[in-house]
Order: C-alpha cells, then sequence, then structure tokens
C-alpha cells in the first residue's frame, strides 16, 4: 500500500445516528481542536506529523482500527506503516495470552523509540486494557504510554488526544486514562479510513452475550448490540458508491444479530439484503454460531450466488461432554446434523472451524471425540488453539488444568490430521473455473497476481496489475498445500 492511496480515502460511515448526534458533534469538535494543535506543531517542525496504527486483533478490531485511522487522518496526520511515528496506537487483543505478550513485546521496542522522541505520542487501546484490572497493571508497567482506553469508549479517541495535546490527563506522568465499564451506545457517522479500496468489513453488531465459558470477549466487548438495519444497509450502499465489490457483515455471532431488537430484521434477510445492494459483488459474514444457525440462514445461502460459498462454523469440541462445560449449547449430534442440512442444499460449500484443546478436564476420549468430528465433516481449514486461561471467565477457576505437554501433543495431533484432511478436501476444486477477487501482486514474482476466491481459499495467477480489486474468472490448475495456482479463464 503507497503512501498515497493510505490518506486519499476517508469517508463517514452511516450517518443516521440521529441520537448520537451530540456525540458525533462533539467528536467533530474534537477532531477541530486537534487538527489546530496538530498543525501548529507541524508548522514548528517544519514537516507533516506522522501516525502509525497497529492492530493485534479479530476482523472487528480490524474495522476499529480503520475507524481510529479515519480521525487521525481528520486531525491532520499523514498515516505511516513506520512504528517510528509522531504518534502510535496499538489496538489490542486478549483472547488468548499469547496476544498480550505480542503486544508487551512491541511496547519494548517501542519505548525505545520514545527514548529518542520525547514528544512522541504512544496510545493503547482495545480489548487488552479493558479486561478487569489491566489498565492500571499496563500503566504501572509502561508508564511512557500516553493514551489508555477501552472498547466501549474508542469513539472518544479524538477527545482524548486533545486532552493529551493541550496539556495531559489525570494519571501519573499526565497519562490519559478512560476506562468505560460498559456501553449502549453505537455512535454513527464518524470518519473511516479503509485499509483496501474494494473491501471491507461491516459492523452489524458489537459484543456477545454467549460467556462461553473459556472466553473473554464478553467481558472486553459487553453485551450485545445490533446496528439497525437501515445504518448497515446505508452504509453498504456507501461503500459501493465508493467502489467496494466484497463486504464483510461481522459480530462476534452474527446469527443472533437483532434478537436485542423486539420485532426487528434477522440476519438472513439482513444478509440477503446486503447482497442485493448494487455493485456488492460478494458477501461474507463472521463468526456463526452453531446454536443459532438457522435453516431459513442456509437457504438465503443457496439462493444467492453473491453471498460466499463460506462457512466459518467454530466447533470449538467434538465432546459432548465438554461443550456442555463451555457452554455452547449444542452436542457432537446436533453438530453433525446442522453440517449435513448445510451440505444438502450446498454441497460445495466451504467449512471451516475453530477448535480448542486442552479446555480444563478434556480427557484423551474426548480429545479422540474432536478427532473423530474432525474426520467427519472434514473441514478445508480449521484454526486449532491451546486453551489459554483468561482471568475472570468460568473455566478459569475450573478444576483439572491440563498440563501444557499433554495439551500440546494433542494440539500436534490435531494439527497434523487437520492440515492432511485439507489437503485431500480442497483438491476437490482443482480444474475448476471460480472467481477470484484480486488482491495483490507477487513482489517475488513479477507478473502474478494473488487473489481469494469465494471459499476463501488463495489463488495466485499470472495477470495485469489492473485487475487488482476486480473480480476475475480464474481457472484452478494446481494446489499446493493450503493454496492453488492457476490462470485468468476468459
Ligand atoms: N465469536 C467467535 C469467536 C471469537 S474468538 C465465535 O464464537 O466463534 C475466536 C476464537 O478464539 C474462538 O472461536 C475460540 O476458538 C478461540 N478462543 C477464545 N477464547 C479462547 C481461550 N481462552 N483459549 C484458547 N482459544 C480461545
Ligand atoms: Fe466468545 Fe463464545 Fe461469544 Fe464467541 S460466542 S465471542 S467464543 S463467548
Ligand atoms: Fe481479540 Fe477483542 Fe477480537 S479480544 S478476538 S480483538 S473482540
Amino acid at each position: 500500500m503507497t503512501e498515497n492511496t493510505k490518506n486519499t480515502s476517508i469517508w463517514d460511515a452511516g450517518g443516521f445516528g440521529d441520537e448520537d448526534l451530540t456525540e458525533l458533534a462533539l467528536q467533530e469538535n474534537a477532531i477541530l481542536n486537534v487538527r489546530k494543535l496538530v498543525g501548529e506543531i507541524s508548522e514548528m517542525k517544519g514537516r507533516p506529523l506522522t501516525a502509525c496504527v497497529r492492530s493485534f486483533g479479530c476482523q472487528m478490531n480490524a474495522r476499529d482500527s480503520e475507524k481510529l485511522s479515519g480521525v487521525l487522518l481528520r486531525c491532520g496526520y499523514l498515516l505511516t506503516d513506520d512504528e517510528d511515528a509522531d504518534l502510535v496506537i496499538f489496538n489490542t487483543c486478549t483472547v488468548r495470552d499469547t496476544a498480550n505478550t505480542r503486544v508487551y513485546g512491541r511496547l519494548g521496542q517501542i519505548h525505545h523509540f520514545k527514548k529518542s522522541r520525547k514528544d512522541m505520542i504512544v496510545c493503547i487501546c482495545g480489548c487488552m486494557p479493558q479486561a478487569e484490572g489491566a489498565a492500571e497493571e499496563i500503566h504501572r508497567r509502561f508508564p511512557f504510554i500516553d493514551i489508555i482506553f477501552g472498547t466501549h469508549n474508542l469513539f472518544r479517541f479524538a477527545t482524548l488526544l486533545y486532552e493529551k495535546l493541550s496539556g495531559g490527563g489525570a494519571g501519573k506522568n499526565g497519562t490519559v486514562i478512560e476506562i468505560w465499564k460498559d456501553t449502549q451506545q453505537i455512535v454513527e457517522g464518524l470518519p473511516v479510513r479503509r485499509e483496501y479500496p474494494w473491501k471491507s468489513g461491516v459492523n452489524i453488531s458489537f459484543g456477545c452475550n454467549n460467556f462461553c465459558t473459556y472466553c473473554i470477549v464478553p467481558y472486553v466487548r459487553g453485551r450485545e448490540r445490533s446496528r439497525s438495519p437501515r445504518e448497515i444497509i446505508h452504509e453498504i450502499e456507501r461503500l459501493s458508491e465508493d467502489g467496494v465489490i466484497e463486504i464483510m457483515l461481522l459480530g462476534q455471532n452474527v446469527n443472533s444479530y437483532g434478537n436485542d431488537i423486539p420485532g426487528g430484521m434477522r440476519f438472513p434477510e439482513l444478509l440477503a439484503r446486503a447482497a442485493e445492494v448494487p455493485g456488492i459483488e460478494r458477501v461474507r459474514f463472521m463468526t456463526s454460531h452453531p446454536k443459532d444457525l438457522s435453516d431459513e440462514l442456509i437457504d438465503v445461502m443457496a439462493g444467492s450466488p453473491k453471498i460466499a460459498d463460506h462457512l466459518h462454523l467454530p466447533v470449538q469440541s467434538g465432546s459432548s461432554r465438554v461443550l456442555h462445560v463451555m457452554n455452547r449449547r449444542y452436542t457432537k449430534e446436533d453438530y453433525l446434523a446442522l453440517v449435513e442440512r448445510i451440505r444438502a442444499k450446498m454441497p460445495d460449500i466451504s467449512l471451516t472451524t475453530d477448535i480448542i484443546v486442552g479446555f480444563p478436564g478434556e480427557t484423551e476420549s474426548d480429545f479422540l471425540e474432536t478427532l473423530d468430528l474432525v474426520r467427519r465433516v472434514r473441514y478445508d481449514s480449521a484454526f486449532t488453539f491451546l486453551y489459554s486461561v483468561r482471568s475472570g471467565t468460568l473455566a478459569a477457576d475450573m478444576p483439572d488444568q491440563i498440563p501444557h505437554e499433554i495439551a500440546q501433543e494433542r494440539f500436534d495431533r490435531l494439527l497434523t490430521e487437520v492440515q492432511q484432511i485439507a489437503n485431500e478436501t480442497i483438491a476437490r476444486h482443482v480444474g475448476k473455473t471460480m472467481t477470484a477477487l484480486a488482491e495483490s501482486t507477487d513482489p517475488k514474482e513479477p507478473g502474478m497476481l494473488s487473489g481469494r476466491l469465494g471459499n476463501n481459499i488463495m489463488i495466485h495467477f499470472p495477470g495485469p496489475a489492473d485487475r487488482i480489486g476486480t473480480m476475475v474468472p480464474v481457472r484452478i490448475l494446481k494446489q499446493h498445500g493450503f493454496y492453488y495456482t492457476g490462470e485468468i479463464a476468459e
């Protein structure tokens, strides 16, 4: 991505949120105030100020980062990929301990930059500081961080930045710290700077009500709040007018979309409407909780060629006993029956999943149930995770935490199985012609393009760079593990 494209595409998402007009006006005002200060500082320095936004989490975290980038652009910063910038913001994840460790590692490097640039502004936000007690700990361990905020008040970034630039916060070293316990608010209309001109995530709901016993997301993202269908469709229309051809509808559990709006639209209808927006050529969505996936959704997917032929359906475990303790509210048999219903209507659909290994109390026979499920479903790919203790969740205090060596050994066995099956199953598409969204050139192989098929698998093929950002019919010639090579089929 060139400096130029990074800094040109900016626009406002939504715009109907009358109830939040005051908040939007407040933030627009804060943006103007910051812009004035940024102008003064850059005049003094004789150069524009730069800002770097780093995402550490899921698609929803990435979408939040696009909002932070939008605000920074409006504030007069030049966006850069270089962390040695005038302002750096880490938008963090805390779903597993490894997510925290990655951020801590980067903060060491940032501290080094800050030592030689006293006026550098370092911000940390998102899920990690939102966890109970985490903001205080971050402030204690990394006192050089200037602004710490969570997920619920992300829309107040401009206000917090103004507070810092105009004299500092109340915390030690002038750190601005603001963590909200919860929120009901959805602020529409803030600026967004998209990472890609041709594709975009679209939030449909925030938060999660499921409280799977291992998971910290409900604690750091709050209760489920659905955006109004009008806002969502309006945003997709705006995106389409702006050149976007592929969208991904985002929610922790898209299948419970609208449950919090009595009499409101449900996900199958929303999905169908999204696919009807003129100019949108492909619609994806994430994530589907199996317990809420309706037959109506299967029908909508099967009936629309624009809805991607892919379903990410996290199973987490193949043992009904473990699933019960995880509070997933389905059994192995329910899940397998659901897969059957899906495949009856869409025989060629690409199914992918998430699996956790080493959940407290998981026995060898529970694990064998997971292996058995994987062999029966035959996923196109699966994300496998070692269970990670998240403080505050119910599973953290469960007896029989599994020793690391045992969990790791099961993990390795599962990974081998998952990879072997994926290798075999995705071979079924070799020889077919499918549509890829061309997304990049290969710097190592001039003349080669990389794109993603509807089933989410990557394909590399020779083609001109001006096809990037467009749907290209491709013939799949060869499979190389988890990706294909092919040629344009025109
Ligand atoms: N809302 C999505 C997933 C969000 S988190 C869903 O319900 O599918 C993404 C994945 O991280 C989960 O599917 C789960 O497999 C994994 N995960 C969540 N908490 C975890 C933990 N404590 N340890 C290991 N993996 C975890
Ligand atoms: Fe976490 Fe479960 Fe909610 Fe997904 S559905 S975010 S795994 S609590
Ligand atoms: Fe991580 Fe937060 Fe997403 S914990 S997975 S960034 S919702």
